[in-house]
């Protein structure tokens, strides 16, 4: 048995992935969720994919006093793998309040922690939304940050102030911000995968609803961008990678394989993607004609983006390995499980 590794946020979307992959490499994962965005039967499922269920504490890490019961329990941890955060965009521009206790305030609190348990490494989910719109592409780690054009992309960018901060002053914490691009897909068991509450805001969630039938038709925001085909461009990478380069930072972290103590990756495929391009992709996996049509823009949209990925590449060793097309597959596999088991 290698390691206890605390996952916050580990029953959602990308914190069940990266417990499953943690497992597989032999660690023990030690998960505290809420569960106000995802649900505990996740455990169960991440038990029939691994063989191992990981124990799952129920609270919110904004709860000091059973932040610390927990901590005075499991002063063995080698690792904080830190998701739980609200993310949805639009919403924090309407809770901006909500958005910044929830996800820096729990941020605060582990922080504080490490430093009363000695805990020494914590990997952190940051997001491509720092980077605003990009002057230059591909993005990589020193393109400039630009001011947040929401509540939930300042969390990010404070957050991975704070702890930038908190590693300077605290040489014995180390920690690694990782900058995702567009995680999409699903385990190829489809027994975990994405659970959008409500009206999906993200593309790929709204793309299988609608292939289901439980969306009209997808709205594809514009097609008068600066891009060959008119629709925007982001850079789409499968959570199961995206999940593998966590063990990845873990062990670095643990083992010492970088003489920082702060870094910070970009993780995507590198390859930019139009939304016209990923509704192809979908319907050549699936053989489903998708309704779609064109609308107007989504505001505060970025018209193009794509990862420089050649820093992880090099110091992580890691890279994507799933195409677009599997990742489309997956994402309508877990579509087709959740509707069947929801019947
Ligand atoms: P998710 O909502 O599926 O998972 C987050 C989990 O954290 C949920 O299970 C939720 O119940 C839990 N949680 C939230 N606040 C909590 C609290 N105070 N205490 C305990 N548990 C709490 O989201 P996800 O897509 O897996 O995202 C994980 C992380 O990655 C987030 O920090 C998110 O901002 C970041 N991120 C996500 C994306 C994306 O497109 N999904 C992109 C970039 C960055
Ligand atoms: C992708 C593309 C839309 C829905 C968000 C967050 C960002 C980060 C990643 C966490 C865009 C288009 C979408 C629809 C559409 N998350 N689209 N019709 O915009 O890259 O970013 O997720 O950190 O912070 O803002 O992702 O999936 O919402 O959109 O045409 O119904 O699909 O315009 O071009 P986005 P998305």
């Amino acid at each position: 048995m290698k390691e206890k590794i605390l996952v916050t946020g580990g029953t959602g979307y990308i914190g069940s992935h990266t417990s499953v992959e943690l497992i597989s490499d032999g660690f023990d994962v030690v998960i505290i969720d809420n569960l106000c965005n995802s649900e505990a039967i996740v455990v169960e499922r991440i038990e029939q994919i691994t063989g191992k269920r990981p124990r799952l504490n129920i609270f919110d890490i904004c709860d000091k006093g059973k932040l610390d019961r927990f901590f005075e329990e499991n002063s063995d941890i080698a690792a904080i793998i830190h998701f739980a955060a609200f993310k949805a965009v639009g919403e924090s521009v309407y809770k901006p309040l909500d958005y910044y206790r929830n996800n820096l305030v729990s941020l605060i609190y582990l922080l504080d922690a490490m430093k009363k348990y000695n805990i020494p490494n914590m990997v952190f989910s940051s997001s491509c939304t720092v980077y605003g719109q990009p002057e230059k592409l591909p993005v990589t780690e020193e393109s400039p940050i630009q001011p947040a054009v929401s509540p939930y992309g300042n969390t990010k960018q404070i957050g991975e102030e704070i702890i930038r901060d908190t590693a300077v002053a605290n040489q014995n914490i180390k920690a690694i911000a990782l900058r995702y691009f567009n995680p999409i897909g699903a385990h190829p068991s489809a027994l975990i995968g994405e659970l959008p509450r409500g009206i999906p805001e993200n593309l790929v969630p709204f793309i299988t609803q609608t292939a289901f039938g439980l969306r009209e038709e997808l709205r594809v925001f514009g097609d008068d961008y600066d891009t060959p085909d008119g629709s925007c461009i982001r850079d789409y990478l499968h959570v199961v990678d995206l999940a593998k380069a966590h063990v990845i930072a873990v062990k670095r972290l643990i083992e010492g394989g970088s003489k920082k103590n702060y870094e910070v990756f970009n993780l995507g495929t590198g390859e930019g993607v139009s939304v016209l391009e990923a509704i192809k992709s979908f319907e050549r996996v699936t053989g489903i004609k998708l309704k779609y049509k064109i609308t107007g823009r989504r505001e505060g949209d970025i018209e193009k983006i794509w990862a420089d990925p050649s820093y992880a590449n090099k110091e992580l060793g890691w890279k994507t390995v799933s195409t677009l097309d599997e990742s489309m597959r997956t994402a309508w596999k877990w579509e087709k499980y959740i509707r069947s088991i929801s019947q």
